[in-house]
């Protein structure tokens, strides 16, 4: 009975969408929250520092000593996204283990707590670690909200989260999808820009089959370093649009291939475990190397440079004897 009532309603707001939407000429989807709350709220879950372009606080966000496992410190700690996980499932989803482990939990179940709890939260109440009215206007917390209860995805059912691949992912979409609208600045490849990822330069495929929640949530809701790029959710893709591109960018040359199976989460060395130590698979195996190559031809150029030097000395002295 009650779910007969809703699917009536339904029916009458897409009727009454399609009328006005047909009277202004344009048929276009009602979304009752206007995009650009929920892409800011995004941006700023992501990185709201970058996006405001304001400085942080010294040192590492407070509530982050409360966990040793997690190595990161300083600024990347006060982004919601690196508490909080780009799958939004914290330790329930994709950092449950490895490196980014952190032992907090995602705003994923959250989005169904009534609005005010959630500024309430974000307000440090009831946790006064959990702050973040110091630096967020009431705007750019009202937005966060919006995100959070509008924007959030569960892509547990569409992500492996082993082999980490696109489930029932439509590759032909993505690659109309990804040709029409992102080619153009990444390249046909991907490889057209590079992206730091987990302290090395990798291109969008590599980032895709490494990341892909990130790589959604980016793709959906843009970038604060480039304003420039296309945002999903304002072009009104769906959510399966978002996968279909991941799909076919998971196919691209990643760099990745040799490898069996990608890394999985957090075995990935960490930054700190890399400077000196010894080489941990064919690819630190080669950095070393090469490393060790330029250090020698480091000290070659050095030594040349000492003997020029001398000589130059030499000359200048039996000149001015003269
Ligand atoms: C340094 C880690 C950290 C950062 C940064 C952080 N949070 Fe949290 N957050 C937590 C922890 C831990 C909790 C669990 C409750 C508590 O102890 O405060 C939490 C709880 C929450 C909850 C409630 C979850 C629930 O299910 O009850 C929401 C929503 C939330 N955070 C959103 C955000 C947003 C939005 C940001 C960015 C502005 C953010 N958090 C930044 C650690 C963090
Ligand atoms: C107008 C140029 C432009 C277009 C078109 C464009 N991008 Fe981007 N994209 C960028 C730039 C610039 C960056 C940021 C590079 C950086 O990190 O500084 C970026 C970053 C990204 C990232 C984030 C990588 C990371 O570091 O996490 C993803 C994911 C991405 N783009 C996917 C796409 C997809 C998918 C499309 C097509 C829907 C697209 N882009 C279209 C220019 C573009």
């Amino acid at each position: 009975m009650k779910k007969l009532g809703m699917g009536w309603t339904f029916v009458l707001i897409v009727i009454a969408g399609l009328v006005v939407g047909y009277q202004t000429g344009q048929v276009r989807a009602q979304t009752p929250v206007p995009t650009e709350d929920v892409v800011w709220g995004a941006r700023l879950y992501d990185d709201w520092s970058e996006v405001k372009g304001v400085a942080l606080p010294p040192g590492s966000h407070p509530i982050w000593a409360r966990q040793s496992t997690n190595t990161l410190s300083g600024a990347e700690t006060w982004r919601c996204v690196t508490c909080h996980g780009w799958d939004y499932q914290g330790k329930d989803g994709a950092w449950g283990s490895g490196a980014n482990y952190t032992g907090f939990p995602g705003i994923y179940a959250a989005r169904t707590l009534p609005a005010a709890t959630l500024i309430r939260i974000l307000n440090g109440n009831p946790d006064p670690e959990h702050d973040f009215s110091p630096y967020l206007s009431a705007a750019e917390i009202q937005a966060l909200v919006t995100f959070i209860r509008e924007g959030v995805v569960d892509e547990r059912d569409y992500i492996d989260l082993v082999s980490r691949k696109v489930i029932r992912g439509d590759v032909a979409h993505g690659q109309a999808l990804y040709t029409q609208t992102c080619a153009a600045c990444h390249g046909p490849d991907g490889r057209k820009i590079t992206f730091r990822y987990q302290g090395m330069q990798v291109s969008l495929a590599s980032l895709a089959v490494q990341d892909p929640w990130r790589f959604l949530h980016r793709t959906r809701f843009g970038v604060a370093r480039a304003p420039e790029m296309p945002i999903g959710a304002i072009l009104g893709w769906s959510a399966q649009d978002g996968r279909d591109v991941l799909a076919y960018a998971q196919t691209l040359p990643s760099g990745l291939e040799p490898q069996v199976t990608p890394p999985l989460a957090g075995r990935e060395p960490t930054p700190a475990a890399l400077p000196g130590g010894p080489a941990q698979n064919l690819v630190t195996g080669i950095l070393t190397a090469l490393g060790a190559i330029a250090t020698s031809l480091g000290f070659a150029l050095l030594l040349g440079g000492l003997l020029v030097g001398i000589l130059l000395v030499v000359v200048w002295m039996l000149r001015s004897r003269k």
